[in-house]
This record gives C-alpha cells, sequence and structure tokens, in this order.
C-alpha cells in the first residue's frame, strides 16, 4: 500500500493508475462506517484510494479541531487489510495557502440544520473535498448517509461544477445496539453512551410511527420523549432535497438529529 503525503505525490501516483478509481474521503480515526464504504468502493473499482486529513477549515473556532481522534498507524493497518491501494494524508500546509480561492455552500441549504450550529462548516467541507476530488480525479467516491447533508450538498457541488464523478450514497453502520459509529463516540463515558443509545432509539420509533401517521407534530412529540440528552439541538424533517416538510412523504422523508450527550455533540438519521 502506497502512502501518499503530499498533493503533488498523489497527483502523480494518479496518473499510473489505468482503471476506475474508488475514493473515500475520511479524517482518519477509522471505524467499521468507514470499513463500509472502504469495502464497497473495493468491490466496485480497480483502485481504491483512501484519504485521511482532518481538514482544519470545517471545525469551528472552539471545536474539537486539537483534540480530534488522530491514528494514523491502526488506519493504515485497517486499510492494508481491506486491500486498500493507496492513502493520501497531507499535511495541512500542503493542502491550504493563506489568501485562498473560497468554495461557498449554499445560502439556505448549506446553513440550515447542521450549517446552521456550525455556519461556514459546509464551506470547509467542500472547500476540502474539492480540493479532493482534483488531486484523485476519482471514477466513484464514496459517501456515508450519516452525514445527510454533507452528502446532498457534495452531489450539489458535483452537479453546479460538472464534476465527472459518481457520488455513491452509503448505509449508516450502527453498533448492535443500534447506536450509530461515530469517529466522536470515543469522547462518551459509559452514562453518556447508553443515553446517547436514546437517539437512534427515537429514530426507529419514527419510522416505525410513520408507517401508521404522517403527522409530523405527532412523532415529534414521542421521539422527545424517548430522548435523553443533555441539549438536543435539531430534530428535523426534510425531504430527500433538504426541503422543510409539514407531513411524512413514504419514500421522500429524512428525519434528523442532533444534540449533545455531555460535552459530545452527535447526529444521526433515518431515510423513510
Ligand atoms: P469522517 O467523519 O471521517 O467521515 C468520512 C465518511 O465516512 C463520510 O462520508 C461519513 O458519512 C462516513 N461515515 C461516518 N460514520 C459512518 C457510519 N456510521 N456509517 C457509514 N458511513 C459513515 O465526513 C467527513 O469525515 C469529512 O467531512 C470529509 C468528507 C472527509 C471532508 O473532510
Amino acid at each position: 500500500m502506497k502512502i501518499l503525503n503530499s498533493p503533488s505525490e498523489a497527483i502523480t501516483y494518479r496518473k499510473t493508475l489505468n482503471g476506475s478509481v474508488g475514493f473515500v474521503p475520511t479524517m482518519g480515526a477509522l471505524h467499521e462506517g468507514h470499513l463500509s464504504l472502504i469495502e464497497k468502493a473495493r468491490e466496485e473499482n480497480d483502485f481504491v484510494i483512501v484519504s485521511i486529513f482532518v481538514n482544519p477549515t470545517q471545525f469551528l473556532p472552539g471545536e474539537d479541531l486539537d483534540k480530534y481522534p488522530r491514528r494514523l498507524e491502526a488506519d493504515f493497518e485497517i486499510c492494508r487489510r481491506a486491500g486498500v491501494d493507496a492513502v493520501f494524508t497531507p499535511a495541512p500546509e500542503n493542502m491550504y495557502t493563506n489568501d485562498e480561492v473560497l468554495i461557498k455552500a449554499p445560502k439556505v441549504k448549506g446553513y440550515i440544520l447542521e450549517g446552521f450550529n456550525r455556519p461556514g462548516h459546509f464551506d470547509g467541507v467542500l472547500q476540502v473535498v474539492n480540493k479532493l476530488f482534483n488531486i484523485i480525479r476519482p471514477t466513484r467516491a464514496y459517501f456515508g448517509k450519516k452525514d445527510a447533508q454533507q452528502l446532498y450538498l457534495i452531489k450539489q457541488m458535483v452537479d453546479n461544477f460538472f464534476f465527472n464523478i459518481e457520488i455513491v450514497e452509503c448505509e449508516t453502520k450502527r453498533e448492535k445496539d443500534g447506536l450509530a459509529l461515530s469517529s466522536r463516540n470515543i469522547y462518551l463515558s459509559e452514562e453518556e453512551r447508553k443515553r446517547a443509545l436514546s437517539i437512534s432509539k427515537a429514530l426507529k420509533r419514527a419510522a416505525k410511527l410513520s408507517s401508521k401517521t404522517n403527522n409530523i407534530e405527532k412523532i415529534k412529540k414521542e421521539m422527545i420523549e424517548i430522548l435523553d440528552v443533555d441539549e438536543l439541538q435539531y430534530i428535523a424533517f426534510v425531504d430527500r432535497d433538504f426541503n422543510y416538510i409539514n407531513e411524512i412523504k413514504p419514500g421522500n422523508t429524512i428525519i434528523l438529529i442532533a444534540a449533545k450527550v455531555g460535552s459530545t455533540r452527535l447526529i444521526d438519521n433515518i431515510f423513510i
């Protein structure tokens, strides 16, 4: 497995590849969720490239950029075992200059929900994914539905900038008890983890209820009863294009939750 430490190394390596390239962008601290994306990319492409880059521009001041888990050696081993061809791990100073051309997330859908609670977050995500797409020039790029709004905005960027890349949507991987896998779960104490479980439980209950009723208020009320979090940032009902909806539309609804348990911010969602 090749380790590519700079954009120029990655660009040179990319030129040697003859065949389809599956790309899995990550911030590392790889878990089974990431692995499921890598495995799908492995099945569907001649070559697989994973990027591991804790992207500073998508963290707001005061967020967990400095304490975000970094486990490069363990991540390399996971990639090696999964048959990854190359891992791209650039240093921030090789990815960014001081005064750059900037990508802006769309004014509405980039600034609701996650974008409202983390203003500018998606500008940073799109900035780095744009760079990564230009460096790797993948045939297909793999993203998790766990970050549903991110996935939506990346698809929009691909459309708006005419990238010739197929975006592959991947299901959310969960622990046996339902907790969505996340690199941030390691911040949770045992007691917090138990309460974090109420997020996936509320979503599961909402899915069950929505087979019987389209009434969002009714569903929301039951979800709030189940939730045992310290700060509920939002429960939202949107369609697949992230327009707010007034009632459940079966086959075209996403229910999303963002909440803090202790000081850990968690997000999860379910597609109905
Ligand atoms: P990161 O949080 O490391 O996630 C990398 C990819 O793994 C994303 O597409 C995310 O949706 C997916 N993922 C995370 N948890 C998952 C789970 N439980 N099941 C399935 N997929 C899961 O998302 C980012 O990094 C960054 O914003 C990035 C796109 C790399 C840009 O910096």
